[in-house]
């Protein structure tokens, strides 16, 4: 059962309470029983007017997605006939004669917010936790039933674009002010009443972009409504559009896919009447829908993503953990980081530091940033404050005493690290974990300090702790599944992501990650132009340039970590990323910390590429073409993870794809650098890697398994 009808007081109830699905989807399930329990309201003389609701705590969250999936790859005309039909029976709500309201109980995204849309009156029940919005563009699609249409038809292209563009997420009271909803209610009953007296006082409604032929009597569609805020070919409009393209380009980097026909759908729809509008919108959702890009959107950062907050590498035979009391070795910038991410999760923290000044400015990271929070309007004062109240920052280890787990974020030395973990250790409650949020020691190593390597384990943090939603937890060759269970248990509960991965060098998203700046200074030294470089990292997907980011992560650091490779024989001394991390080491130029590396950051002004590069590594006559870096610097990456995972470092295909979206911004449209081989085709990907390694050398070298897999016709992504 997926709706409830019933009918009271002469108003039909249209109740969602699908049974089949955790959450009220737009499924081949639902939809039917939708349209099934509409046309009876129709046609029932007695009903006057249509409520539309939910029982369940959200209203209706979305169209099912792994419905999009099974159909990918299928016959775009089938794909057409779903969307047409979801749309008829829309624009029935619209013009079927009697009035139709959505009174909006929790939740409203996608598809669950176009049925609102298509309703002649919208009240939402007030509620913070509830979301409004048309968010399809994160997973490369569009809104597909007359998403793109009815909504800048009633706010207006310019606010609408934003909205559509950038899927944003608004409260019941934000969609108020922006006229999206007509009313909130502050309880079902309010809500209902408010829904109740609109139908008794709009026996007749219409929408403004229809009209009544005067033959007929029927609803029909305006040939020349005004969209509200200027017309679409006024200055304005086009001045938008304009704005809007250049705005979204800026933004997703490329990323998402679908926002060229977003774009088209607007435009080209507004000109036209609703009815061809819809048209216009079907046939570009039907484009983005079969993209291999929205597949792979919705595959890893979707469905997958799911899976893996849920815990799906969670060790499944371990009962539920909790971290009530957690240490924090170390105030500095990690250290703080992780109080404050953990405070907010309702975790006591201690915060530790060699002396009680230095733990006490750890806490003021996070007292900035709560400040910033309630600034925006996001927490309240006392909120903010209770969340304070738990970092409590010390000097002395007997405070860490009953800990469940304790986490050292001390300075990147293993000596030091030794010493903290043995102090430390004792004051963990039995059988609690310690854990070490290294990001290049391998942790097999580091667990010989501790009296329990079993119950030793990494848990790699990304910087800014607040914002980076991945979390690496590494597993050493002693750590048991009871630790890794208590890590994902944690790391679930401060609500970011987990991937597992094996001891290892680099571990997997540093040596993976490690690709993209050291195949820049390949390019560097080939004598690619470093504009060029940075450009093509960029129109890749990635969100900074292999340069840029190289002085970010600081060149000095880049020389230390490959020198080491060096000193343990797995790196070349004329490797290219030792030989230039060690020249600009030597010349002092360390990066943005430094205000100087491959970019100059001059006082107050723009940062930009440092002239005597040039002198360096002269620019050669002849320039590879745009793709060819592109491909150089994205199939570095990709083979890369393709080792990792033939040596067991990476366990899952989905940890590989969320750990390089989420860890190094590999671009999501490629659905992570795993699935990149199946994107581009796993022979194509195999030949090409074979061309590269001929041209560039051995480092693009394809696997003997591999080639393999790509002879026998297999890829990395499960088959539907
Ligand atoms: P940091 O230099 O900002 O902070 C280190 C802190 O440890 C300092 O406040 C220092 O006073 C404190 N400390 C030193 N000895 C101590 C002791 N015996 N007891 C308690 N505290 C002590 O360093 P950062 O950047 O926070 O890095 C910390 C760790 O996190 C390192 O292992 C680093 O490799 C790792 N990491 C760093 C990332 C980054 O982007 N900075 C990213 C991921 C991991």
């Amino acid at each position: 059962m997926a709706i409830d009808y019933s009918v009271k007081d002469g108003v039909a109830m249209i109740v969602w309470n699908m049974t089949s699905s955790p959450m009220n989807v737009l499924n081949d399930d639902s939809v039917p029983a939708f349209g099934e329990a509409l046309k009876k309201a129709f046609s029932d003389a007695d009903v006057k007017g249509i409520v539309i609701t939910s029982s369940k705590p959200e209203f209706v969250a979305g169209a099912d997605l792994k419905m999009i999936l099974r159909n990918q790859g299928g016959d775009p005309a089938e794909m057409l006939k779903i969307s047409a039909g979801l749309n008829e029976l829309f624009r029935r709500i619209e013009t079927n004669g009697k009035p139709v309201v959505a009174a909006i109980n929790g939740t409203a995204l996608g598809g669950g917010l176009e049925i609102c849309l298509a309703c002649h009156y919208r009240v939402a029940l007030n509620n913070p936790k509830t979301k409004l919005g048309l968010p399809e563009v994160k997973v490369g699609l569009l809104p597909g039933a007359g998403g793109t249409q009815r909504l800048p038809r009633m706010i207006g292209m310019q606010a609408a674009l934003p909205l559509i563009l950038e899927g944003k997420e608004l409260s019941p009271k934000d969609a108020l002010g922006m006229g999206i909803v007509d009313a909130v209610a502050e309880t079902r009953e309010e809500m209902l009443e408010k829904a109740f007296s609109w139908i008794a006082a709009n026996p007749k409604p219409l929408k403004p972009w229809d009209e009544i032929n005067k033959k007929t009597g029927k609803i029909q569609a305006k040939d020349n409504y005004k969209v509200p805020n200027g017309a679409v070919l006024s200055p304005v409009g086009m001045q938008t559009f304009t704005v809007g393209t250049a705005m979204m380009m800026d933004k997703s980097k490329g990323n998402y896919p679908s926002t060229q026909h977003i774009m088209s759908c607007v435009y080209e729809g507004l000109l036209v009447n609703i009815d061809r509008g819809i048209a216009i919108e079907a046939r570009h959702f039907v484009k983005v829908a079969t993209s291999k890009e929205a597949g792979n959107l919705i595959r890893t950062m979707f469905l997958g993503l799911n899976e893996a907050n849920k815990g799906a590498s969670r060790p499944k035979d371990i009962a539920k953990t909790e971290v009530k009391k957690l240490g924090v070795l170390g105030a500095g910038m990690m250290g703080a980081g992780i109080a404050y991410v953990s405070a907010l999760a309702g975790i006591e923290v201690i915060l530790k530091d060699v002396s009680q000044e230095a733990a006490e400015k750890g806490k003021d990271y996070a007292r900035s940033l709560l400040k910033k929070t309630v600034e925006r309007g996001k927490f309240d004062a006392l909120k903010a404050e209770g969340v304070l109240d738990l970092i409590k920052p010390t000097a002395n280890a007997d405070d860490l005493a009953g800990s469940e787990l304790i986490i050292e974020a001390v300075f990147e030395n293993r000596e030091l690290k030794a010493t903290v973990t043995q102090e430390a250790e004792p004051q963990l409650v039995n059988n609690g974990v310690f854990a070490s949020n290294t990001s290049t020691l391998p942790i097999t190593g580091l667990a010989k300090a501790s009296a329990n390597p079993a119950n030793f384990i990494g848990i790699h943090f990304f910087s800014p702790v607040d914002k980076m939603m991945l979390v690496e937890l590494i597993v050493g060759k002693e750590t048991s599944d009871y630790a890794l269970a208590v890590a994902i248990d944690y790391t679930r509960k401060i609500k970011k992501t987990p991937i597992v991965v094996n001891d290892s060098r680099g571990f997997y998203t540093s040596r993976c990650f490690g690709t993209y700046t050291s195949e820049g200074m390949e390019l560097l030294k080939d004598g690619v132009n470093p504009v060029l470089i940075e450009n093509a990292g960029k129109l890749a997907g990635m969100p900074v340039g292999p340069l840029a980011v190289s002085d970010e992560v600081a060149l000095d650091l880049v020389y230390k970590i490959a020198g080491q490779a060096v000193k343990d024989g797995v790196l070349a001394e004329t490797d290219t990323s030792y030989q230039i991390g060690k020249q600009f080491t030597e010349m002092g130029r360390l990066g943005k910390k430094a205000k100087a590396g491959f970019y100059e950051y001059p006082e107050g002004g723009q940062k930009h590429l440092w002239e005597g590069l040039a002198e360096l590594f002269p620019v050669s006559t002849q320039q590879p073409t745009l793709e060819e870096v592109k491909t150089r610097l994205l199939y570095r990456q990709a083979i890369e993870t393709v080792r990792c995972f033939e040596e067991g470092v990476i366990r899952t295909r989905l940890d590989a794809d969320l750990g390089s979206i989420l860890g190094w911004g590999f671009p999501p449209y490629a659905g992570g650098t795993l699935s990149f081989v199946d994107y581009v085709g796993i022979s194509t990907f195999v030949s090409e890697c074979d061309r590269l390694a001929e041209t560039y050398g051995e480092r693009f070298r394809p696997t003997p398994k591999l080639r393999a897999m790509a002879a026998a016709g297999e890829g990395f992504v499960e088959k539907k």
